[in-house]
């Protein structure tokens, strides 16, 4: 095993070169060289003289995304996000960051998510109702645009309601939808969803004249006010916002629920202890306040599927002064790319780390985990705002769904990660549903 924190001042990885413009063979590199050099090793991108360091012992990711967070900003990959959200929270630093993240925070409290909670079950019912017709029809499911599909329905109407239906009504479609029907997120995409913001201003414009707020997080975002000056979010900024949270909040979703599915898939005796513990704690009934938190069997396959296949699977950062990093010299404009999907595979914290045992994430076992060492909703003060209202939303969709419906992966498919933005399936994955037993 290699010492985490030994003697050298820069990592070792002399010479290794990764291509940013050839983003697929991002995670395939990493790996090979974690395999070599361990849990820290340094590399450059092609044509910079600065250094990248890639990092993925817990201790090291706690420094950079929690205790010293301050020295790091938002790194690689940030640019074409940029041009997608604008100065949305996902993006922005400083005092807009700080400004923002205030702001926001109070709308994933635990009382939004209880009144959305209806809104999560309507949307499994949905999912459900899709997989009995592809049933009915003998037609296999595509596990990975229906995932797609619930998650994206959900934020869209937390998000936007009753204006939403109106809109559907109106024109006949979602015009939403373009988000998950096109999957490349290049700059023509990122123009593309950006056309989406007339839509997002006209509603609330609309909202405006009418004096109407609907139970719904634009409601939120249009009456937020920072606190010490009384002074509202400006409308630039509500837009911008607004469009961060339907790619920030489904895709992560969709990417967890679709990889969650094949897992349970491929383990039926996880699946047994799944319909058991449905059936035990919600009797036939969409899951309530009192009795969501009793689905930990549920939530701990969750959290074991992120862990394999961390939706985020890697994180970037800058560093903007020179820092040392356990004992590693860093110099400003460092690069750092903190992959939780190496981390979640560092053999000193996961034993057997490619097994896929949700007990892994049982109460006590879990309290003795390091910070650091499970980051699918990464740390510190830039973690995943929408964590809760995520595990809320796939706690529900996997209780409704698997007291009634079995799905079985079909053969021969080729099962290769896409490790762009998000950790996907290169290609789709399909299943055959048919009735839980
Ligand atoms: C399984 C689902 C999800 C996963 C795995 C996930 C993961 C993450 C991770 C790893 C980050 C940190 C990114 C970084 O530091 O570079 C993040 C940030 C963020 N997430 Fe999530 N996320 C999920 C769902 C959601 C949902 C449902 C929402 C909102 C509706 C959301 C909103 C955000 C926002 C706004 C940030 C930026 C926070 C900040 O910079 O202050 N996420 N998420």
């Amino acid at each position: 095993m290699q010492q985490p924190f030994s003697n050298h001042r820069l990592p070792p990885g002399e010479g290794h070169v990764i291509d940013l413009q050839n983003l697929d063979s991002i995670l395939p590199t990493l790996l090979d060289l974690n395999k070599r050099y361990g849990d820290h090793f340094k590399a450059r991108f092609a044509g910079q003289d600065s250094w990248l360091y890639v990092l993925s012992h817990p201790e090291m990711a706690r420094h950079v995304l929690a205790r010293n967070y301050k020295n790091y900003r938002k790194g690689v990959g940030i640019d074409l996000v940029n041009v997608l959200l604008g100065r949305g929270i996902m993006v922005s630093e400083g005092d807009l960051w700080k400004r923002q993240r205030k702001m926001l925070q109070p709308m994933f409290n635990r009382d939004n998510l209880h009144q959305l909670m209806p809104l999560m079950s309507d949307c499994t019912t949905r999912f459900i109702k899709h997989l009995q017709a592809d049933m009915a029809n003998s037609k296999p499911v595509n596990i990975t645009e229906a995932t797609g599909h619930a998650a994206l329905n959900f934020i869209l109407y937390a998000l936007f309601s009753e204006d939403l239906i109106r809109i559907i009504d109106e024109t006949g479609s979602n015009p939403f939808l373009m988000v998950t029907d096109e999957s490349d997120r290049d700059l023509l995409f990122a123009r593309r969803f950006r056309g989406l913001s007339k839509l997002i201003l006209d509603m609330i414009d609309r909202r405006k004249k009418e004096h109407r707020r609907p139970f719904d997080i634009l409601s939120m975002i249009m009456d937020a006010s920072e606190k010490s000056t009384g002074e509202p979010m400006p409308q630039k900024q509500q837009l911008d916002e607004t469009l961060t949270l339907i790619i920030a909040g489904h895709e992560t979703t969709a990417s967890a629920l679709n990889w969650a599915w094949y897992l349970i898939a491929r383990h039926p005796e996880v699946e047994r202890r799944l319909i058991d513990e449905a059936r035990q704690v919600l009797g036939g009934q969409p899951p309530h306040p009192d009795n969501i938190g009793h689905l930990s069997y549920t939530r701990q396959v969750l959290e074991e599927a992120m862990r394999l296949y961390p939706p985020g699977w890697l994180l970037t950062r800058r560093a903007i002064d020179e820092d040392e990093i356990c004992g590693i010299h860093t110099p400003a404009g460092t690069d750092i790319f903190i992959p939780p999907y190496l981390v979640h595979r560092h053999p000193d914290f996961w034993d057997d780390p490619e097994r896929f045992d949700p007990d892994r994430f049982a109460p006590q076992r879990k309290a003795s985990l390091p910070q650091g060492a499970y980051l699918a909703f990464s740390i510190g003060p830039r973690n995943c705002i929408g964590e809760s209202m995520a595990l809320y939303e796939m706690i529900i969709h996997i209780s409704m769904t698997i007291p009634n419906i079995h799905l079985q992966l079909l053969p021969n498919q080729d099962i290769e990660l896409q490790a762009l933005v998000n950790l996907r399936p290169k290609h789709d994955l399909y299943m055959q549903a048919s009735s839980q037993q």
